[in-house]
């Protein structure tokens, strides 16, 4: 949450760390600031409050300012409403420190309090503040030394962090520190960045450094410097990202989530294509990436699938599709829930941990939760080289290339297509099936990205069925099995981004009490892709419609008899039942993408929203 860019070299800086932050304001957008140092002048520092166009505007698109050395925030606010007081930068009464910060200080007001006793004065109700004014606090008691003022602070402060920070005394540098909350670093020929996403330094090097936990660094023009708590240098080698900057702008869409919609057979495409070729006529799975012998494949009792939002969803439908398959028990657990659940976990249990970013601060702490109590993991994610990533025990990458609206579209689509490789592969390796149904599993399997694009054919039928749903208050969207899972997904797609109350209920459980809000006129979709639940489902769906809903049906070509039910209807390309949440979930998405658009709303930054939760 919260983004974090840094620029020193030649150029202006201000437009540069706009420019950053711009790529940045998925992750945060409530306010935002920049400090510029114009050689060893004191620090200009520009807030506002709201999104980044007010700061832009406020400095001429940067122009205004002068300085090549700067650091910039764009902020979700934590502690402290938004406002300009509370925005980033926060600076020092002597202007000897500004800085800007990501996470959250646990300890903050004890802090507070003592270096209130020091004589400092607060302005803001942030924990960053306090932060700033203590790394000034040891600045000033120690040596004058950046990394050690820094390092004296960190083993103080508990929580989670990343901070860039300038000194009054070293112009041309910008200090760095982290903990728990993702920071990168790129060097070219005259020139360094930082940055808390890639995204936002993509333009100009694809070549970045990962700070890790209880590192700090100092960037000059054209070089970094990396130390550990101890103040010695680290010695790191740069990572390549093979993300393009195009693909993070917009391209001609009006926003990014339509584009990213659209990108979805390609990102499962090139997913899938990582791990499944054909040869001779016959599919075959590459899954040594993820560094399983077959005899630990074997050895699993079960798997818990661990992940928040939509990556849980997946987790949810991927559950059905390994259990049916590959005959493992599987639980699907919230990582908010889990890593503060007491529970015996058998010795023998993989855990697989989704997350699209690889930093989401629950996701993680489970992660390292199972690494403490020996339990095997494996993350699945986008962001090469996140701490997510680079912690597990195994790690399998989807390639959906960098996701900016902050719901999720084809991160969600790609790791669904991944789950399903590891669906097969554990299925076949445990000999629960067969070749011949591998390779017609895989026959199946390769044709999603094709069927997705199909699927995206009927995008205007959809947007006319969005206009009727704009004005609704609830929308209740029902399925069994699988279709749940579509459903748990469907339904936060359209509340997140249409902010309409919506739910997702097991089909069956309807008569269990969410049947009393029914009457005439509620809006219900349900979800039937399933065949053995086909039938279940349709009279769970005419038991909401005897009590008067509107009912839209989602299902695959061929059950024409909904008809006679259902108002409305949206066809799926027919497909292996296992693999029938990735084509269901398109129209669902693109359903809450134009109510949110026909409510006139933001719809890549709904309020309230970050993409990356890298806060608890
Ligand atoms: C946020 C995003 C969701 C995402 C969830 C988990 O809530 O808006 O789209 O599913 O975080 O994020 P992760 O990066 O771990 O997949």
């Amino acid at each position: 949450m919260c983004g974090i860019v840094g620029y020193t070299g030649k150029k202006k800086a201000a437009p540069i760390l706009l420019d950053g932050l711009e790529k940045l304001e998925y992750r945060g957008y409530d306010s935002a600031g920049i400090a510029v140092r114009d050689g060893d002048k004191d620090a200009t520092v520009v807030k506002a409050k709201g999104r980044l166009k007010v700061l832009s505007e406020k400095t001429d698109a940067g122009k205004a300012i002068k300085g090549t050395c700067g650091i910039g925030h764009t902020r979700w606010a934590t502690h402290g409403e938004p406002s300009e007081n509370n925005a980033h930068p926060h600076i020092t009464d002597d202007f000897n420190v500004v800085g800007v910060h990501n996470g959250i200080i646990e300890n903050y007001q004890q802090l507070r309090e003592k270096m209130i006793r020091k004589g400092y004065k607060f302005y803001s109700d942030t924990d960053t503040e306090v932060a700033i004014k203590t790394i000034d606090y040891y600045y000033k008691k120690y040596t004058h030394d950046p990394i050690e003022a820094l390092a004296k602070t960190m083993v103080r402060v508990r929580g989670s962090y990343a901070l860039a920070v300038m000194f009054k005394d070293h112009p041309g540098k910008i200090f760095v520190a982290r903990k728990d909350s993702p920071m990168i670093v790129g060097v070219t020929k005259d020139e360094s960045f930082v940055a808390s996403d890639v995204p936002a330094i993509l333009k100009y090097t694809r070549n970045v450094y990962y700070i890790d936990d209880l590192e700090m660094a100092c960037l000059e023009s054209g070089t970094a410097t990396f130390y550990n708590l101890d103040g010695d240098v680290v010695e790191k080698t740069p990572v390549e990202i093979d993300w393009d900057a195009s693909s993070a702008e917009k391209e001609g869409f009006e926003h990014f989530m339509m584009k990213e919609i659209n990108e979805q057979p390609r990102a499962v495409s090139d997913t899938l294509g990582s791990f499944v070729s054909s040869e001779d006529d016959k599919y075959k799975i590459d899954f040594t990436s993820a560094g399983f012998t077959d005899e630990e494949i074997k050895a699993f009792t079960q798997i818990y699938f661990v992940a928040c939002g939509s990556a849980y969803h997946v987790g949810m439908a991927a559950q059905y599709v390994i259990e049916d398959l590959a005959g493992l028990p599987v639980r699907c657990e919230l990582a908010s829930e889990f890593r503060y659940r007491n529970m015996p976990i058998d010795k023998n249990t993989l855990v697989v941990i989704i997350s699209q970013s690889g930093e989401t601060a629950d996701s993680l702490a489970a992660l390292r939760k199972c690494k403490e109590i020996g339990i095997k993991t494996l993350a699945i994610v986008n962001v090469v080289g996140s701490s997510i990533a680079r912690e597990a025990d195994h790690a399998l990458y989807t390639l959906a290339g960098p996701e900016i609206s902050v719901a999720t579209t084809k991160a969600y689509s790609a790791q669904l297509a991944l789950s399903y490789v590891l669906a097969i592969e554990f299925a076949s390796v445990r000999g629960t099936i067969d070749e011949e149904k591998k390779q017609a599993l895989l026959t199946e399997l390769v044709t999603i990205p094709e069927k997705i694009k199909k699927t995206l054919e009927d995008k205007e039928r959809i947007q006319w069925f969005a206009s009727k749903l704009a004005a609704q208050k609830d929308i209740f969207f029902i399925g069994r099995g699988i279709d749940y899972a579509i459903c748990m997904e469907g339904s936060l797609k359209m509340k997140e981004i249409s902010y309409i109350h919506s739910e997702a209920y097991a089909a069956g459980e309807l008569k269990h009490g969410t049947i009393s809000l029914i009457e005439e006129g509620t809006f219900v979709i349900g979800s039937l892709t399933q065949s053995e639940l086909y039938e279940k489902t349709l009279s769970n769906l005419v038991e909401t419609k005897t009590r008067g809903s509107y009912l839209m049906a989602l299902t695959s070509f061929g059950n024409y008899s909904i008809e006679d039910q259902a108002d409305f209807v949206v066809y799926v390309p027919k497909i292996d039942d296992h693999f029938a949440a990735s084509l269901a979930i398109i129209p669902l998405q693109l359903m809450g993408y134009y109510v949110s658009c026909a409510r006139g709303l933001d719809v890549d930054k709904p309020r309230n929203l970050a993409k990356s939760v890298t806060v608890e």
